[in-house]
């Protein structure tokens, strides 16, 4: 390839070391998508001949077929998908493949390359987002009056029902894929045309390629165009975030699915077992959710560091790039994969949400509203309120089980009405505040997701 300018053969290690096929080549389709609109381009402008052009674009698609059909394979000793295809160009259709890279580098061509590849992937991730925020969404409407415990500091606080609180899952993910759609529409800017660094000299049309491609315009300056990989950034920064998201999800399932709570039961295709302990029915799914977060986190770190100290405009640090990048969003596709059908398929146990809901004076909020509502201060109402779980705590009662009497000694405000006031079910019910936990708020809630799911699917 380098053929005139070398007088010997590059050491083997070195091409090893500097081949980037093994990890590229999963972007033929692209490198070749690419460089038919670029070819189209060319003869269009007349800058090779139109015969030349049909020639070329025409060996491409026979190559994508053979590809695809698993008659041509990728040469590990090739340095790049770019190379190879190339090669593999002039092989079949002799010296017009050679005017291909007219107008043209490796550096722009692989800037366009992992551009369309990554707004596929951002596409098949954002669907599967949906998908999970759907299979929310209807294990929620089949919860609105399941009564659980909402937790802060992972001690039971108030009240709330268990759509509620899967809900919170679908808002976030709700955020996630408004990011994944901000980074595909910053993302889809053509780079080729920056050549290796500086443009060309030829009357090339770059908003013909653009077209073609399906850009929404093209990088007005060619340093930046060969060498911004802002774009991968963005999206493993976007991919953190809903792996952060899964992980939080995950943890809180795997202590659902513990003796210690019982909120659910996952179901046994998504649960393993031990090799010795026979009662074991483990949330590995979840756990390696969990797990795998801190790998997409180190992909992150690793485009930010690979990028922070490299002078304008391409160096081969960037090759890295391409390495983690894929691993984040195969890990986050993989994870969404089966996190879905587990949460579909997991079995919600009410009895036992309620029965914890039910311990902990969750209650307690409400009943020094029900003296506010009586005209105390909040204050007032506060210290009366914690005066009463204390005589609880040393009684072994709780709120619902103390006598009236107890309650009138600390307050005369207090009446039989109290006792309907602090039952579980008026706590959830009087949370009808707009994003509440009352019924009917979280089923405005998810009218509302729904809205907007059809909104932007
Ligand atoms: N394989 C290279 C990469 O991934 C392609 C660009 C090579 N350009 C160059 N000047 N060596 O970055």
């Amino acid at each position: 390839m380098w053929a005139g300018r070398f007088t010997k053969q590059i050491d083997e290690r070195v091409n090893d070391f500097n081949s980037s096929i093994k990890f590229d080549s999963r972007m033929y389709k692209s490198d070749i998508e690419g460089s038919i609109a670029h070819a189209a381009m060319l003869g269009e402008k007349g800058i090779i001949e139109k015969s030349e052009s049909e020639k070329i674009i025409e060996g491409l698609r026979a190559i994508l077929e053979d590809i695809e059909n698993g008659r041509l394979q990728f040469d590990p000793a090739a340095e790049d998908i770019h190379m190879f295809i190339e090669a593999e160009l002039t092989k079949r259709i002799g010296s017009a493949g050679k005017r291909l890279h007219t107008a043209r580098s490796r550096n722009d061509q692989v800037a366009l390359d992992i551009r369309l590849c990554l707004r596929d992937e951002i596409k098949e991730i954002r669907a599967m987002c949906i998908e999970l925020v759907r299979t929310i969404a209807e294990t929620a409407e089949k919860n609105l009056e399941t009564v659980m415990p909402g937790y802060t500091h992972m001690q039971r606080a108030q009240p709330i029902t268990f759509a509620h609180h899967i809900m919170a899952y679908a808002q976030m993910l709700l955020r996630d894929i408004g990011r994944l759609d901000d980074t595909a529409k910053r993302m889809n800017v053509l780079p080729l045309g920056s050549c290796a660094l500086a443009g060309t000299t030829y009357d090339i049309d770059r908003e013909m390629v653009s077209s073609l491609l399906g850009f929404d315009g093209v990088a007005e300056n060619s340093l930046d165009g060969v060498s911004d990989r802002d774009f991968c950034i963005e999206l493993a920064s976007a991919i953190s975030l809903i792996m952060m998201h899964l992980s939080r999800f995950s943890e809180e399932i795997i202590l659902w699915c513990s003796w210690e709570f019982k909120f659910i039961e996952l179901d046994d295709a998504y649960a393993t077992g031990s090799s010795i302990m026979p009662q074991k029915k483990n949330p590995d799914v979840t756990e390696l959710i969990r797990g795998k977060t801190g790998r997409v986190y180190g992909d992150l770190n690793t485009l930010l560091t690979m990028m922070k100290g490299i002078p304008l405009a391409y160096n081969k640090d960037m090759q890295e790039d391409k390495e983690a990048i894929f691993d984040a969003v195969d890990t986050v596709k993989l994870c969404l994969k089966t996190f879905i059908p587990m949460l579909e398929t997991m079995t919600v146990i009410p009895e036992n949400m309620r029965a914890a809901a039910a311990k902990g004076f969750i209650n307690a909020t409400d009943c020094a509203d029900y003296l506010v509502k009586k005209g105390m201060p909040f204050r007032d109402a506060y210290k009366a309120t914690g005066t009463l779980v204390h005589i609880c705590i040393e009684k072994g009662v709780t709120l619902e089980t103390l006598e009236l009497s107890e309650y009138k000694k600390i307050c005369d405000k207090f009446d039989e009405d109290v006792f309907e006031a602090i039952s579980l079910d008026t706590c959830v019910m009087q949370r009808a505040s707009r994003g509440g936990p009352a019924p009917k708020a979280v089923a405005e809630q998810i009218k509302l997701l729904k809205n907007k799911l059809s909104e932007i699917s």
